[in-house]
């Protein structure tokens, strides 16, 4: 049979290339597009480490139109589509907005208008519980209303999903999966591929392990006066080797074409929330490390509680969770000793 061809945007970045390595192992043929602007090319080199395939690699920036297209002049089997190449920083995007509104959508528009052009049907998207802001019933369900976004990282992935309802309702040819993600953390078993920030981690794992390292003095805890367990903001946060392994499952839901909708969303999480406190805690004793830190003012735009209501994943897409917040803490604590001692 022959292999299908599968296009992973980011296929480089941090949950890309976990899902590259999933995607191989279930024998599709992998083709990565990335513009290396938050990830390194050796990573390609990782991904072969793992699985023993080198997957395709193309260097672009999918805002450059006659590039995409190119792109699908070149590779003429592809099945499918896994779109996960945006810019994510939600800091950054305050103070940039018109970069990233122009990154995110106009790459998303390129993509839709040349799967229109090739006959390339099948998009899983990228998308994030940012969509929900703060909540007011928790676990949250996908049927939860979308808030106005915090920020402009935010207000893209609402656009792109708003996007992608109507062009599949427009040229029913297309159909798309929405995964919105919860906190995604950890790192592949191997510890040669994971979250890899460039200059100083705005998310909480990498500032914990580098904490750890000796690479930043003490971690500062946004807040610890919010109505949770221990005043602590708390998060659903789920093991990227879960999410990439979603990823193909939706792949595979639209590709058997057994999706019910052409458009499709699903809510990605543990179904549980775990606050910074106890994230630092269950870091500390799996590792046998200390982490220092301080608590200090709550961060702007930070909501206060989140966690995902897992049922449709669970049910409909017949995924579920598998890993836990220890897998979660030594996976990340690996890696980050992997990359600092050169040993990948
Ligand atoms: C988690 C918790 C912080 C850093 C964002 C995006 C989301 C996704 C992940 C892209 C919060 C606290 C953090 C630190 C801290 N982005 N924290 N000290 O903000 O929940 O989600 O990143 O895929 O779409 O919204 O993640 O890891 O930044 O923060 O106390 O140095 O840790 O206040 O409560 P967040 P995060």
């Amino acid at each position: 049979m022959s292999q299908k061809q599968i296009l992973v945007t980011g296929g480089t970045g941090y949950i890309g290339s976990h899902t590259v390595v999933e995607l191989q192992n279930q024998g599709y043929d992998v083709v990565i597009v990335d513009d290396l602007s938050n990830s390194d090319r050796e990573v390609v080199d990782r991904i072969e480490k793992i699985s023993g395939i080198r997957p395709h690699f193309e260097e672009l920036n999918l805002i450059d139109a006659e590039g995409v297209n190119q792109l699908f002049k070149k590779y003429t089997k592809l099945t499918a589509v896994i779109h996960f190449a945006a810019f994510k920083a939600v800091g950054e995007s305050v103070q940039a907005p018109l970069k990233y509104y122009q990154n995110n959508l106009v790459s998303l528009i390129n993509l839709l208008n040349c799967m229109k052009e090739y006959d390339v049907p099948n998009m899983v998207f990228s998308s994030s519980c940012t969509v929900y802001g703060q909540p007011e019933e928790l676990p949250v369900t996908e049927n939860a209303p979308v808030q106005p976004a915090e920020s402009p990282y935010g207000n893209t992935k609402q656009i792109c999903e708003e996007i992608l309802r109507d062009t599949v309702k427009a040229y029913p040819q297309l159909k798309a999966i929405a995964l919105r993600y919860f906190n995604p953390v950890g790192a592949h078993k191997t510890a040669l591929i994971g979250e890899l920030p460039k200059g100083v981690p705005q998310n909480l794992v990498p500032f914990i392990t580098q904490t750890a390292f000796g690479l930043r003095d003490q971690l500062s805890v946004f807040g610890n006066n919010y109505d949770t367990v221990d005043g602590s903001a708390v998060r659903d946060y789920i093991h990227v080797v879960d999410l990439a392994k979603a990823h193909i499952i939706a792949a595979e839901r639209l590709l058997d074409g057994i999706n019910e909708e052409n458009y499709e969303y699903f809510n990605l999480g543990t179904g549980t929330g775990s606050s910074v406190l106890e994230v630092i805690n269950a870091f500390e004793k799996v590792n046998g490390l200390p982490v220092k830190y301080k608590v200090v003012d709550r961060r702007e735009g930070d909501i206060e509680k989140i966690w995902a209501d897992t049922t449709i994943a669970n049910e409909v897409l017949g995924w579920k969770a598998e890993r836990g917040l220890d897998e979660m803490m030594s996976s990340a604590w690996a890696w980050e000793k992997a990359v600092r001692e050169g040993d990948c």
